[in-house]
């Protein structure tokens, strides 16, 4: 196909021969080098594939669609043939599929079925320097399975950075190819101090290349998409600016995660000649996907990350500094094809002291609900959770939080075991509460209804955001003519919504009229279907329910937010008496205020809202904020009340037994029998 040979091509003949003497190998290579592109074919080629398939773990969604549809083209077929990818809610293989991409959070779920991944004959842990945290689960499981499966499965963990020696150790001291990068020297130059507006300088600094530097494509990161497309904005108003014929052309595209495949393609085509580009990028192109062409980097510095509080409950959503890796990976991406040049919009010094030297591992600042529940459903013989084999273990306060979690929506009982119930949510491809709303929903008659409300809520960004608003940014939905959730909160206008969009066939042009996201209300449709057919299995001989009878709607739903609180049991606040701030009921008894994002509530007289409400997300940006909420009634609310003060976490955790926990004691003195346990009882009391 007269592709183009790369780093990775020269090693063939080495990294065949580590493979086949090894359960389990490392390789290393710089990005670009085709660990992700060519690791498959080679081993492909090599005969793996008579026997199972290959399995190429990935941690974005993006970048499993996008590198099957690349390896695809270079095998010269379709995707869904030879090669295939899987993504949660998204399967394109079929039984002659060889090569089989699919993120992170899939397999793990294939486990579920298959603990041995009998389907497979090499898995490759792709992209492992990401360390996202299904990466870091598989670790663990695939650790396991190495005996179990030896000699006919194979297992490869790539990396971009040169961490791995503690990979190989991980792995009893497996063997490490490392492929070295063609890479070209990257001149580093820094700020004197930090700007501003990182925002602001990033753009100067472009046009600043431009203007002055010979051709080569400009690649600068910026942490979300919002961000990107104000960049943009401001970009090509400082381009039309520049006099006519001074430099040569430019085109600036976006790239991040959302950007629909096409607009992404762009990115990933030939440039046009004597056109320079200058691509506005999240952290996606930092190690996932490379963009060929680049010669300058723009580095602000920083990335938006996720951080969970076990504590307090609060995920907050920060944009903090890259750590020192980081920063080298994004050099790096000036001098694949050149010398290169990189712009560090930060001083020396900040590089040298302020930074970590690497990031913190997603694990260890992620909610564990989801995982715990996983490794809790495998039942794994011999093990407690809190001594499962991570490669860097989540802290102590963090897995008891996730034991807690699951308790209170009931699938876990009193001394940690996993409930019947449990296992049904862990079937699910949903977080645990949601999936534990759609059992209730279930029973109580409504799982039509809260299939609608999972689904849409499974979609960000169901409502079109016209870039360029003001800060707090109201939905369009005020204004159009869409339903308002009857003063009962986002869920059910999500439900109104639906119903009101099947109504009009599905028609795509209402979706645009209302101001509502096609692409997202397409995957909320399809993700409906596949729910429906997930909870049709599980309950196998009743007929199929039909895609929709959610129209039946009426008053209050009731039905539909009790079900959703049960699910939802500890996300639950309280109003305050006077005004209308909630507090987060359990140990996490946090102020919030609802986001300005949300659909009104019904006040009362007094203008004071719902006593209850349910809340689906607590994050924290400016202030700390419960974002997608619903209310509730008291008399729902208070089972889960009385189990959060009997949380016994040292039963829950599998350690000893205890006496009863100390939260309660002054309140039921006779129950306290034993012991207190100094520092649990603080957590509870909280
Ligand atoms: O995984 P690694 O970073 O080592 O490299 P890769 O993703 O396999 O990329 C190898 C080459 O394939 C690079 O030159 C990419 O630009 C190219 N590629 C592409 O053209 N289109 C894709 N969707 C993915 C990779
Ligand atoms: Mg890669």
């Amino acid at each position: 196909m007269g592709l183009a040979a790369l780093p990775i091509h020269a090693y063939e003949a080495q990294i065949l021969e580590t493979v086949s003497q090894n359960a389990v190998s490392v390789l290393i290579g710089e990005t670009g080098s085709g660990k992700t592109t060519q690791l498959s074919q080679m081993l492909h080629r090599a005969g793996y594939t008579s026997t199972g398939r290959i399995g190429v773990t990935q941690p974005r969604r993006v970048a499993a669609v996008s590198v099957a549809r690349r390896v695809a083209f270079e095998m010269g077929g379709q995707v869904g043939e030879d090669v295939g990818y899987s993504i949660r809610f998204e399967d394109r293989t079929s039984a002659r599929t060889a090569i089989k991409y699919l993120t992170d959070g899939c397999l793990l779920r294939e486990c579920l079925y298959d603990p041995e991944l009998h389907q497979y004959s090499v898995i490759i842990l792709d992209e492992a320097h990401e360390r996202s945290l299904n990466t870091d689960v598989l670790f663990g499981l695939l650790r396991r399975l190495v005996g179990k499966r030896k000699p006919e499965l194979k297992i490869v963990v790539t990396s971009a950075t040169l961490d791995g020696e503690k990979m190989s150790d991980f792995f009893f001291k497996c063997p490490i190819i490392r492929v070295p990068g063609k890479l070209f020297p990257v001149q580093i130059f820094y700020s004197k101090e930090r700007p501003v507006s990182y925002l602001e300088a990033s753009v100067q600094t472009a046009l600043d290349i431009h203007v002055r530097e010979p051709p080569g494509d400009i690649l600068l990161f910026m942490t979300g998409q919002d961000e990107i497309e104000k960049t943009l904005l401001k970009l090509e108003e400082e381009v039309r600016n520049l006099e006519e014929g001074s430099c040569m052309d430019v085109v600036i595209l976006p790239l991040y995660g959302s950007l629909p495949p096409e607009m992404q393609a762009r990115v990933f085509g030939k440039p046009p000649d004597d056109c320079r580009r200058i691509i506005v990028a999240t952290n996606i192109a930092e190690t996932s996907l490379t963009v060929d062409g680049v010669v300058y980097v723009i580095d602000p510095g920083l990335v938006k990350q996720r951080q969970y509080n076990p504590a307090s409950g609060v995920d907050s959503l920060a944009v903090v500094p890259i750590s020192r890796v980081q920063a080298i990976q994004r050099a790096g991406r000036a001098g694949r094809t050149r010398p290169g040049r990189c712009y560090r919009l930060y001083p020396e010094a900040a590089y040298e002291h302020e930074l970590l030297a690497a990031t913190v591992p997603e694990i260890q600042r992620s909610s564990l609900a989801g995982t715990v529940l996983h490794l809790k459903s495998l039942e794994l013989p011999d093990i407690n959770i809190l001594d499962f084999d991570f490669l860097d273990p989540p802290s102590i306060e963090s897995l008891e939080d996730a034991l807690s979690q699951l308790y209170i929506v009931d699938a876990l009982d009193k001394t940690g075991s996993i409930t019947a119930l449990g296992k049904k949510m862990a079937e699910l491809p949903l977080e645990p509460a949601l999936a534990r709303a759609l059992m209730a929903a279930e029973e109580l008659g409504c799982l039509d209804q809260a299939l609608t409300v999972a689904a849409m809520l499974s979609c960000e960004n169901i409502f079109y955001q016209a870039p360029r608003q003001g800060k707090e940014k109201k939905r369009p939905r005020e204004e159009g003519n869409l339903p308002d959730g009857r003063g009962l909160g986002d869920h059910i206008q999500y439900l109104q919504i639906y119903d009101a969009w099947e109504k009009h066939d599905f028609d795509l042009k209402w979706c645009e009229e209302n101001g509502l996201q096609k692409r997202s209300m397409k995957l909320a449709r399809d993700v409906r279907r596949q729910l429906s057919q997930v909870m049709k299995k599980k309950k196998d001989g009743e007929p199929e329910p039909r895609e929709s009878r959610s129209r039946q709607i009426l008053g209050s739903a009731r039905a539909l937010r009790q079900a959703l609180c049960k699910g939802f049991g500890n996300r639950i606040a309280h109003r305050l008496p006077r005004h209308n701030g909630y507090r987060c009921i359990g140990h996490k008894s946090q102020l919030v205020q609802i986001h300005p994002s949300s659909c009104s509530l019904e006040a009362d007289e007094e203008g004071l809202l719902p006593e209850w409400v349910l809340y689906h997300e607590l994050i924290s940006t400016t202030h700390p904020f419960i974002r997608h909420v619903c209310a509730v009634e008291g008399s729902w609310v208070e089972p889960f009340l009385t189990k959060i003060d009997n949380i016994d976490i040292r039963s829950l955790s599998g350690r000893k037994a205890s006496a009863k926990q100390s939260a309660d004691a002054k309140e039921l003195p006779t129950e306290k029998t034993g012991s207190l346990q100094v520092g649990e009882s603080a957590s509870a009391a909280r």
